[in-house]
């Protein structure tokens, strides 16, 4: 029997670039407390967002896919050509079939990649740049587009406060290339998992098909479960909390965002460890939040080429997942 081959190793990935777009439509909770019994004290106390931006009516999931794509892939230097591999994370694509991995890379210019689909939720970021990731290490794929896209506004009761105060609408992405050496590896492994236990804690219902969550529940969850899984991811990639320059969890809520860099100093992170706040103008944007952080934080200078990120999305499923990684 002929031994079969194996596809030729690389040392690891590492980010080459980032892009993210979000709708231009500014939706503040003064105009949500127009519509539902809220108000802006209460949403920016209890969640921390000011103001979030909806997709306007005629525009797609897709549509933001490759906006956000397109200036990641610009922005990692390469032609859409030389990409190999698209990844879509989401979980608010309007029918499943077709995926919006195919035509996102269609529209931008990437001739028939491996392309594909992947829902975890608000973690869907972290799984995808640890699939990716790995297809690269493991020479499956050389250059890999990761995009995560929502419209969670279509999956939003607009009468319901407890989620229409808190979702939003965007996208954002990064390409992952092959590092040369292990010195230039800049994507960490994957610390992730799963609590199917609570899965019905957010869920669309059947009856509405609008989003439900037992606020409470998964509030209480994150506050206690993600700092470990952070600290997991820590470890895994070799380095010590007191070497991330930059934390950027899942933007559900600031306080949630607030409990787990608490614990996270607590284990050594330093002080001046930058924190994503980008929900305050954003929302929750589900399996974009990340790289939308990543990418307006590194316009604003938070964060600079070089710069070692804690990563860490969470949400329904519940699903989990974090990794380091290196800011290109
Ligand atoms: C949803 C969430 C913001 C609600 O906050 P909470 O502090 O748990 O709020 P509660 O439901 O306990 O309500 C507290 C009070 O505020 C009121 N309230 C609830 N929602 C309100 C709103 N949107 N506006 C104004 N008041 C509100 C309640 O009626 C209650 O009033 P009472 O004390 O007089 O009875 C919070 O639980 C949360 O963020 N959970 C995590 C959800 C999450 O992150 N989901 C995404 C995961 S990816």
């Amino acid at each position: 029997m002929t031994p079969l081959r194996t596809a030729r190793a690389a040392a690891g990935a590492r980010i080459l670039g980032l892009g993210s777009t979000q709708p231009e439509n500014v939706v503040t909770n003064d105009d949500l407390a127009q519509r539902m019994d809220t108000n802006d004290q209460w949403i920016r106390e209890r969640v921390g967002i000011q103001s979030r931006r909806i997709a306007e009516e005629g525009t797609l999931l897709v549509d933001m896919a490759v906006e956000a794509g397109a200036r990641a892939v610009k922005d990692s230097g390469l032609a859409p050509t030389e990409i190999d591999t698209v990844i879509v994370a989401t979980c608010t694509m309007p029918n499943g079939i077709p995926n919006a991995a195919a035509q996102t890379a269609e529209r931008i210019g990437i001739p028939a990649p491996g392309a594909f689909d992947l829902n975890a939720a608000c973690a869907g970021f972290c799984y995808g740049m640890g699939t990716g990731a790995d297809l690269v290490r493991a020479g499956s794929a050389r250059n890999v587009l990761v995009i995560g896209a929502e419209k969670l506004s279509d999956w939003i009761d607009w009468t319901d406060r407890s989620t229409a105060i808190i979702f939003a609408d965007g996208a954002g992405a990064a390409v992952l290339g092959p590092a040369t050496d292990a010195a230039s590896v800049g994507v960490g492994p994957l610390a992730w998992g799963s609590a199917g236990d609570l899965a019905q804690t957010i869920r669309v219902n059947a009856d509405t098909n609008a989003l439900f969550q037992e606020g409470q529940a998964v509030f209480r969850w994150a506050t206690t479960k993600i700092a470990p899984v952070a600290l997991k991811a820590i470890e895994l990639a070799g380095v010590t909390p007191a070497d991330i320059d930059v934390f950027v969890p899942h933007q559900a809520n600031l306080r949630i965002v607030e409990a787990v860099a608490k614990r996270l100093r607590a284990a050594g992170a330093r002080d001046d460890m930058v924190v994503a706040d980008d929900i305050v103008h954003s929302g929750n944007t589900s399996s974009a939040s990340i790289p939308l952080a990543l990418d307006h934080m590194r316009a604003a200078g938070r964060v600079r080429s070089g710069d070692t990120v804690l990563l860490v999305g969470f949400g329904a499923g519940l699903s989990y997942a974090g990794q380091v990684v290196i800011c290109p």
